[in-house]
């Protein structure tokens, strides 16, 4: 039987990404284990945090951790680097490639001050040749496919972006990622979707749409609206792979590990994800409240979840609260995917 699919896979040189949704890096919370989640529920490509390219280059453990490929997801890992020297990063690249990644991406877009004093991030918006440069060194030296992620420009006067983009191709760059912000609007505002359609009617290579998209059919927009490739979302993959799974179906590709998701599966998720964190780092008790309080949002009662987890510090007591929050939910037969992906028109799956 042939799968109608609503949205073509991804097509990034020679590789084959499906579903075309992918999962954006997020500093200091697309580890290992948040990406694991996410893999199962129907993302195409997951990305790892920025990494810092001389901590590669200087071996350092912690910048290996973060973008080691997990063992146990059969989803491809994107290995997000940040750095500007051309050089350093292609050695970096040569690094993370043997380590396993799928992709490397180079980190265009960060607004963050420690990272664009030292000329990374998004500090290479103003610098095109450096950018370009580094394109082309890191192209020349690994065979998996090189993306970039940009923002839209440093600022609201930025007009150089479609040129930009068009360096970026010819120097190598697979496919970029486009966040309709600039770079001084840091996350206020509204994304502008309109420079992803610019960008996609500009160049030939695959263009990833990014920014604010929160649900299936806002996903569904931005491909309309924006002629753009696959779809990277952020923020609303915090505590809700289902929303992911959900825009896997709508597409026609398995998502939600091929069930309708219930209390059940949301129940065993979380401690999946909470019960493997406690064993990597159980001193970590404010980043496991933070996970929490994500799987909360949207359900019932979870102001008084939440209320009762900030008043615990003991990480295996978490989870039992969490469980008795949950069990009363279920007995009040309250339905799971409504609470995770409001409005959802239908699955098929
Ligand atoms: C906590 C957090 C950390 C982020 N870290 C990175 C990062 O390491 N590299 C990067 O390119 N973008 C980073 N971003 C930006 C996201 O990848 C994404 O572009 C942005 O959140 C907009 O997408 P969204 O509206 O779907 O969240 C981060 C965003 C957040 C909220």
């Amino acid at each position: 039987m042939k799968i109608e699919r609503k949205v073509p896979p991804l097509r990034i040189g020679n590789a084959c990404i499906f579903p075309p949704l992918v999962l954006a890096p997020m500093a200091g919370v697309t580890d290992m284990l948040y990406r694991r989640v996410m893999s199962r529920y129907g993302v195409g490509l997951v990305t790892t945090e920025m990494v810092s390219v001389q901590g590669i280059l200087r071996d350092q453990r912690p910048s290996w951790d973060l973008c080691a490929p997990d063992p146990l997801s059969q989803v491809p890992t994107a290995v997000q680097l940040f750095g500007r020297d051309a050089a350093g990063m292609a050695e970096a690249a040569r690094r993370v490639e043997a380590g396993g990644a799928f992709l490397v991406d180079i980190n265009a877009g960060c607004p963050v001050k420690k990272v664009v004093r030292q000329g990374a991030g998004a500090s290479l918006l103003r610098t095109p040749d450096v950018l370009a440069g580094i394109v082309d060194e890191v192209r020349r030296a690994v065979k998996i496919p090189v993306t970039v992620k940009l923002r839209v420009g440093w600022d609201h006067r930025s007009t150089g972006m479609i040129d930009l983009v068009r360096m970026l191709a010819s120097a190598g760059a697979d496919a970029v990622s486009i966040h309709g912000r600039t770079a001084v609007q840091m996350y206020s505002g509204r994304a502008d979707w309109s420079w992803i359609r610019r960008v996609k009617d500009a160049v030939g290579i695959p263009v990833i749409g990014n920014g604010d998209v929160t649900s299936p059919s806002h996903a569904d927009r931005m491909i309309e609206e924006t002629g753009c490739d696959a779809v990277m979302i952020g923020r609303a993959s915090q505590g809700n792979p289902w929303l992911l799974g959900a825009i896997a179906s709508r597409w026609g590709y398995v998502g939600n590990g091929g069930g309708m998701p219930g209390w059940r599966d949301f129940v065993d998720t979380v401690h999946e994800h909470i019960g493997a964190f406690i064993e990597r780092k159980p001193r970590a008790v404010g980043h496991l409240r933070k996970l929490l309080i994500w799987y909360s949002k949207g359900c019932p009662n979870s102001t008084d979840f939440r209320y009762r987890i900030s008043r615990v510090e003991e990480p295996g007591r978490l989870l039992g609260i969490f469980d008795e929050w949950v069990e009363g939910l279920m007995e009040k037969d309250v339905e799971f995917l409504p609470c995770k992906v409001p409005g959802i028109e239908y699955l098929n799956n």
